[in-house]
């Protein structure tokens, strides 16, 4: 109440001790204070710093009304109390309350202003893109080699949290056949770049897309620097959508995504990789051998890890989900208790 009250002169008839005064120097920290909790409060939970703020605001506004009424009934109906000469002790108690209550009325008032303003200094920064991220998005990155599942995990988480989701390895295998289609082999670097930028994403769905020769001939112009530069804002757009993505790939955690919200590396060893992916050939009616199908797993993962442009290997900070003894629930389990793991810390 001194403070305060010396604060006030200060005010009136502001002089040089007035900034060195405790009855200034209090009230501005506190209120640097409350500035700093509201920034605080704000940041950490905003609805308790909103219901706080309301709360305090209304409360020395009550305050302060109860005061100014009683204050202002003294100054009308009993100006000897103002003048220190109250008829009785309760009139004098009502009197000395009245002040003491404007003067919190007011501090905290100028309070609860300063509580505001640090709540609204923190509005207005611009939250942090990884914020953004996770308090709305969620974009997860799959990788892995050849028939390890990724795909089938891929897609059933995309479905469980509703997201879209992008089989990368189509654009790689689509790009080859557009090569091919064109006339040119799939060693022309120049042709795989124009076929890639050129590529048509509605032709994805191309079942010929699916099969051992288009997933060879995707492995080799997955090499080449122009085709992966040319599908790289595809990919990025992608996974860009207002809600995120899944993506899966070789080089979805490490190149495309690198903020992903989860990364995931889906492995197996060949000899399964191989039995699943022969056991999809047979299901199509395509005639290959399980020796066949096991070369072919085999010369892609050399060819996928081998390449300098971003080979097949585990972002640093991948969870590896190794499949090779579950089937696609268990491996679908294992995915969602990896995400919701991650999306905990
Ligand atoms: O389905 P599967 O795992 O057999 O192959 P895919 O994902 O369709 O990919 C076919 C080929 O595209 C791979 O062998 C890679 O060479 C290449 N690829 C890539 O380099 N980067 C990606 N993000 C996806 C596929």
């Amino acid at each position: 109440m001194l403070n305060f009250v010396t604060f006030m002169e200060c005010l009136n008839a502001p002089n040089s001790t007035c900034m060195t005064s405790p009855g200034v120097l209090a009230p501005v920290v506190l209120t640097l204070m409350l500035v700093g909790a509201g920034a605080l409060l704000a940041r950490r939970d905003r609805k308790r710093f909103r219901v706080l703020r309301s709360r305090g605001i209304w409360g020395t506004f009550l305050i302060l009304a109860y005061s100014v009424i009683v204050l202002a009934y003294f100054f009308l109906f009993s100006p000897d109390a103002v003048m220190g000469a109250a008829q009785s002790d309760i009139e004098n108690g009502f009197w000395i309350t009245a002040v003491l209550l404007y003067g919190i009325g007011i501090a905290g008032l100028v309070g609860m202003l300063g509580f505001a303003l640090g709540g609204w200094l923190v509005k207005k920064k611009k939250p942090t893109s990884s914020t953004a991220t996770m308090a709305n998005r969620l974009v997860i990155a799959i990788d892995g080699p050849a028939a390890s599942g990724k795909g089938t995990v891929a897609k059933r988480i995309a479905q469980h949290y509703g997201l879209p989701c992008l089989d990368t390895g189509l654009l790689y295998r689509a790009v080859a056949r557009d090569c091919v289609a064109n006339g040119a082999a799939l060693e022309d670097e120049v042709a795989a770049t124009a076929a890639a930028r050129a590529l048509d994403a509605a032709t994805l769905d191309d079942p010929n897309l699916r099969g051992p020769a288009a997933g060879d001939a995707a492995s080799i112009v997955a090499k080449m620097p122009g085709v992966r530069a040319a599908l790289l804002d595809y990919q990025r757009r992608f996974a860009s959508q207002p809600g995120g993505a899944v993506l899966d790939g070789r080089d979805i955690g490490t190149v495309i995504c690198p903020n992903a919200d989860v990364k995931m590396f889906v492995t197996a060893t060949a000899e399964e990789r191989a039995r699943r992916r022969h056991l999809e050939h047979q299901a199509r009616g395509e005639d290959i051998s399980y020796d066949m199908v096991l070369a072919d797993i085999r010369r892609r993962d050399e060819r996928d890890s081998a390449r300098n442009v971003a080979p097949l290997e585990a972002a640093a900070d991948a969870i590896t989900l190794d499949t090779t003894t579950l089937n696609a629930d268990a491996a679908f389990a294992a995915a969602l208790e990896i995400i919701a793991a991650k999306r905990k810390t």
